[in-house]
């Protein structure tokens, strides 16, 4: 295992050594009660709780209990009546240069006026509601009014399809959906009302459509279901938020697993709010007047937590940019940054390799000397990769912190916390586990491995920021999570701990991929190519990919009778037309037939090392369910398939 380049010298311009860090740490780990009852206070409660965790029904948990707090007061209210109430909340931008400023005071209007608009069409406490969206200032605006009535958001990644946004809603059960005319894409309009409308005859459960007005291009109007944003979100009376109990449901996000169903991740609102909150403090240190960029997007967990709650709690000024880093032109991102004078970057590694091809005289050709702090997410950031960013964008200036977690683990786990101490980085490393996170590698038996050796990461004790529980799904919740070590927290993740204590996260241990960053699991890839009509069978696997990290193949037998003239266009159309465009296979071969167990199991793995011409000697530890003859006939006819297929 490598361990990159020797390890920066920090202590040189950063305060050196690991100061608050290891006492904060210990005494999260020795008396977390202590600990977190310090932590908590970083939001204004109602009530006090009455016990800070609450292990009784394990491995469900229950965080600052009874507890009473809302977290959009946390968010909005303290700051709009207070000294922020003319900062700036968000800094909105899109590719076009158009520009709006919202003020703590401004957001804090905007979202009374919708939440009096949801209670007067009937959303109470409870109620699921759906949110479709462009990145906008409604977004945030939707998710805080929500928190603010105790409605349960499910936010909906505006790259989903029809059936991708149906599946979610049937699934929570939403009774109204927000969303907007259009969202712009590279300077294309991308029809988001049109794929609510085709997903909403698949669902029974809504009754009412909220759309706001952005790109202006023309929509269907359903009498009696839809209304327009404009019309009945108005300046009204104040509502006033919920006391909302620490443990209740403040959203549900759902993200890909090994099954095809997408997962609804439920997160609370006291212990996510309290983590999400104290993580950006540590891991990023931002200070009162800084211009936070954390450039994701809303629909994934890193929007949810470090665009619109975090940042908001900590009353801080956020850039929210509506557009792509590379358009109109390669260099947007530079200048946006140049221009709006960001003090902190947070993005993928796809992106900051996707930025590094375009070459070095981009970034050079722009003031980006406003940056003091640079961030990463999402997937492993190769050390070519850390150190271009290192270098090329943060002048050998900017602490690098890769922040490692999940959509289930609320806010961030393993990651350099500059905020309260400095370790050296490692380019490569999410370094040290936050205070409260106490992981450990381990084999396929639970024994606990020595440094250096590669295992399942596992974290061994509960903190506040951890899901609350799956949408209708107790039995995944257990197993998935807590069953392959009892009680101890399964991340699904292989790494490795280094001598000096430092994770180095090695990429997924299950089906699931990571493209762009992006969560995607294969079977669900496999859903959508059969949704298309004319696929019979489909075998997905991932593949590394210079920018992406991985890429998506498919391997698909036809339907019989299928007489489409370029198969490969009509199954990239239809899963775009279905899933969305971000479901579409990188590589879609077609072949006669695939291998499979005599249980009829596609042997994914089969096709996987054939295809990259990987077989290992030891077939049997490829696919389980199978003997190693079946194995060995369903390798030679594959060889034959693909021999056939590249002929043709
Ligand atoms: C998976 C979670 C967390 C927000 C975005 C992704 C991978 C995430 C890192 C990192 C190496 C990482 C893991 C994890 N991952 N951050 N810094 N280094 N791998 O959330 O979609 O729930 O995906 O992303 O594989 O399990 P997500």
């Amino acid at each position: 295992m490598t361990e990159g380049p020797n390890p920066l010298p920090f202590d040189s311009f950063m305060n050196p050594g690991l100061g608050k860090y290891s006492k904060a740490y210990k005494e999260s780990i020795e008396t977390p009660e202590k600990f977190y009852e310090g932590a908590a206070w970083i939001l204004d409660w109602y009530s006090k709780w009455d016990s800070v965790l609450d292990k009784s029904n394990e491995p469900y948990y229950k965080w600052f209990v009874n507890g009473k707090l809302n977290v959009c007061y946390n968010a909005v209210d303290r700051h709009a009546n207070g000294n922020r109430r003319n900062k700036a909340a968000y800094i909105w931008v899109d590719e076009k240069g158009n520009e709006k400023i919202v003020t703590y005071r401004g957001l804090y209007k905007r979202v009374n006026a919708l939440a009096r608009a949801l209670r007067e069409m009937g959303i109470r406490k409870g109620d699921r509601i759906a949110i479709y969206m462009p990145m906008i200032i409604e977004e945030p605006v939707a998710m805080l009014a929500a928190a603010r009535i105790g409605a349960v958001f499910t936010l909906i990644f505006s790259g989903f399809g029809a059936e991708a946004i149906a599946e979610r809603i049937n699934d929570c059960g939403a009774r109204l959906v927000i969303t907007a005319d259009g969202g712009y894409r590279r300077g294309k309009i991308v029809p988001l009302k049109e794929s609510v409308d085709r997903a909403l005859e698949l669902t029974k459960t809504v009754e009412t459509v909220i759309v706001v007005k952005h790109t202006g291009s023309e929509i269907n109007v359903v009498e009696g279901r839809d209304y327009w944003y404009h019309d009945v979100v108005q300046d009204k009376e104040l509502v006033e938020p919920e006391r909302m109990d620490s443990n209740d449901p403040l959203f549900i996000l759902y993200t890909s697993g090994t099954t095809g169903k997408p997962k609804g991740v439920v997160h609370g609102n006291g212990g996510y709010a309290v983590w999400i909150a104290n993580t950006l403090k540590w891991a990023f240190d931002p200070q009162e007047n800084d211009r936070w960029w954390c450039a994701a997007d809303i629909g994934w967990i890193t929007g949810h937590s470090y665009i619109v709650f975090a940042p908001l709690i900590l009353g801080l000024t956020s850039i929210l940019y509506e557009g792509s880093f590379d358009y109109p032109t390669p260099d947007q991102i530079w200048k946006l940054i140049a221009y709006y004078e960001a003090d902190i970057l947070y993005t993928s590694p796809t992106a900051i390799r996707a930025l590094m091809k375009y070459g070095d005289e981009y970034p050079k050709s722009h003031n980006l000397s406003s940056l003091r702090v640079l961030g990463t997410v999402g997937e492993p950031i190769n050390p070519v990769a850390w150190e271009w960013y290192y270098e090329k964008i943060g002048s050998s200036q900017c602490p690098i912190i890769d922040t490692y977690w999940q959509t289930e683990t609320g806010g961030f786990v393993i990651s350099p916390a500059i905020g309260i101490g400095v370790a050296p980085l490692k380019p490569g490393s999410a370094t040290l586990p936050l205070p409260g996170i106490d992981p450990v590698i381990m084999d396929q038996d639970g024994k606990e491995l020595p440094a250096g050796e590669k295992g399942f990461l596992v974290i061994r004790k509960p903190w506040p920021g951890l899901m609350i529980g799956l949408n209708n799904d107790d039995e995944k919740y257990r197993s998935m999570y807590f069953g392959k070590f009892k009680n101890m927290y399964f991340t699904g993740d292989y790494a490795i701990k280094d001598k000096d204590g430092y994770y180095w996260l090695l990429g997924r241990a299950d089906e699931v991929l990571k493209v762009s960053g992006h969560r995607i699991g294969t079977i669900e890839v496999e859903d959508a190519l059969l949704s298309t009509g004319i696929v019979a069978e489909a075998g997905v696997f991932g593949k590394p990919h210079q920018v992406k990290g991985e890429s998506i193949v498919s391997f698909v037998v036809l339907k019989s009778g299928t007489t489409s003239e370029s198969p490969v266009d009509t199954i990239k159309n239809g899963v775009r037309h279905n899933f969305g465009p971000i479901l579409i296979p990188d590589e879609i071969h077609i072949v006669g037939s695939l291998p499979k167990t005599r249980s009829g199991k596609i042997m994914r793995r089969i096709i996987k090392a054939v295809y990259q011409d990987q077989i290992p000697g030891d077939i049997t530890t490829l696919e389980s369910g199978a003997s190693v003859e079946e194995i060995k006939e369903a390798i030679e006819k594959f060889r034959k398939e693909l021999k056939m297929a590249n002929d043709q």
